[in-house]
């Protein structure tokens, strides 16, 4: 109960008109690959490679030469998960309708550039790409469902990297303005919530993720160097977005998306302590932009360390200022140990570096779970920026059993995500703004890292394997029920 005449009255829970829902990105869900006009995007060219040949870390990036040879169809690979998704493109009507049951109050998606403008560099928009997705927010909007769409989810068209090598030409920046402002003019009246860039500082894990080719670097050339230009042109990109948005459809909101990594020190050890706040700065760098409309002075040490040197235009400098973000979206699966000892860090589940947590379970993926974690990074965040704050992926990555009646008992899934919601109701309590929570993946899809399906993080299983084998059928786990419960009760009942 909130006194309001007294100082200390706390929120006892989510307010009223919290964002509950789920979020999915359309290279993993969508398939269709190249159907209604579609263009090839950078990850219809990634494809499967089985756990025991993968190399660790995050290495997605094909050569050149495999790009062409997928595009030529002489690649040695013949799956490529990404391009059937699960086939949402003919079946979304039926999974919005089960989103629709659990009580969705918002669906975050995102919209496939290469479907709207298939080579990204011409002029004109591919009606059939732009027909889909009326059609879709259609459907969301007859269940009262709100949609929040992400410009670009890692979806850049292929011809912008084999052509321009992605980001770092800085043409990308018109060709991707003329493509948000198709979308805002066309879905103007039915798109409200929008996200530039998903987890933008994935950027300096794999520069291909933004089309980067940095396998045909030179190698004289500063992979740094290039992967800081290339941001610099979407920091700018993410800002004009913000501009036209302004001017398209003044009532929506625009937020940035982060990979949210909190970072503890491995001791007490000023060193370590130091490393971890290293750590957590180069987090916020990502956020800072576009919050604050400018380069902290931190990252500026940090390119004089590492030889980076970002060209700028004349003007840059007013659009970072001019153009920052409504709110701040992040996505939470994990949290990493720093280290002092260069030696002790590996790379860790979510393309993290760090050492492992000996207080944290792990997943079965090597991701260690830290629900108190998401309360610490939502009042950190809050401290920080005071913006409202809107948790855009968070979930588990488990293998799920089918029982011979067809039920699947996910009662991990259950206890991960009521573990997580009780810390965000608890950050809630701080008197932290949280708008919403759509957890990663209400059903099962391709896996970002792996392209695996055999990696669920639904709560409606998908039959289809790691290569396409299945009959796509749609069918209901127990945490489907219980996050119904969840929403019903608006975080009541968990
Ligand atoms: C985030 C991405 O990194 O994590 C999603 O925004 C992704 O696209 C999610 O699916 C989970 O990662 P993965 O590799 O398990 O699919």
């Amino acid at each position: 109960m909130t006194n309001n005449n007294c100082v200390n009255c706390v929120p006892t829970g989510f307010p009223e008109g919290f964002l509950w829902g789920g979020a999915t990105a359309a290279n993993q869900v969508e398939g269709a690959y190249d159907e209604g006009g579609k263009g090839l995007s950078v990850f219809d060219v990634v494809p499967f490679v089985p756990k025991d040949e993968r190399s660790e870390g995050f290495d997605l990036e094909p050569t050149a030469e495999e790009i062409d040879a997928v595009i030529n169809g002489t690649s040695k690979h013949t799956n490529f998960p990404k391009r059937r998704g699960i086939d949402q493109y003919h079946r979304y009507k039926e999974d919005i309708k089960l989103f629709a049951e659990m009580g969705f109050k918002c669906y975050r998606l995102s919209i496939s550039w290469s479907r709207i403008f298939p080579n990204g560099d011409e002029t004109e928009p591919n009606e059939a790409g732009l027909k889909y997705y009326d059609n879709v927010f259609d459907e969301c909007k007859k269940y009262g469902i709100e949609p929040l769409v992400t410009l670009s989810h890692f979806e850049i068209p292929l011809n912008l990297v084999v052509k321009y090598n992605g980001w770092l030409d800085r043409r990308l920046i018109e060709f991707f303005t003329r493509y948000v402002k198709t979308c805002f003019t066309r879905y103007k009246d039915k798109v409200k919530y929008w996200l530039n860039f998903n987890e933008i500082n994935m950027i300096a894990m794999s520069a291909f993720v933004a089309g980067v080719k940095t396998k045909e670097l030179a190698s004289d050339v500063n992979v740094k160097q290039v992967t800081y230009q290339a941001l610099h042109h979407q920091f700018i990109a993410a800002a004009l977005a913000t501009k036209y948005l302004r001017k398209i459809i003044p009532d929506a909101k625009i937020g940035l998306m982060l990979a949210r990594s909190l970072n503890y020190p491995e001791t007490c050890n000023p060193d370590d302590v130091r490393a971890a706040q290293e750590a957590n700065e180069f987090n916020y760098f990502f956020s800072d932009v576009q919050v604050q409309g400018k380069y902290p002075n931190f990252i500026k040490r940090f390119f004089a360390d590492n030889g980076v040197c970002i060209e700028k235009q004349v003007g840059d400098d007013e659009i970072l200022a001019e153009h920052t973000v409504d709110f701040v979206s992040f996505s939470y699966y994990m949290t990493t140990v720093a280290t002092a000892d260069p030696k002790r860090a590996t790379p860790l589940g979510n393309f993290a570096f760090g050492v492992m947590n000996p207080y944290l379970e792990t997943s079965d993926w090597g991701w260690q779970v830290d629900p108190v974690g998401l309360r610490t990074a939502l009042n950190d965040f809050w401290d920080r920026y005071h913006l409202p704050l809107f948790i855009v992926e968070n979930g588990l990555g488990a293998y799920d059993k089918v029982e011979a009646d067809g039920s699947i008992h996910d009662d991990y899934r259950i206890d991960y995500m009521r573990r997580h919601i009780e810390q965000m109701k608890e950050a809630v309590k701080d008197g932290v703004d949280v708008m919403g929570y759509t957890m990663w993946g209400p059903i099962d899809l391709v896996s970002a890292g792996t392209s695996e399906m055999s990696k669920r993080y639904g709560f409606i299983y998908v039959d289809q394997d790691d290569y396409g084998n299945g009959t796509l059928a749609r069918s209901r786990k127990d945490s489907f029920w219980w996050y119904k419960g969840v929403i019903e009760s608006n975080g009541e009942v968990l």
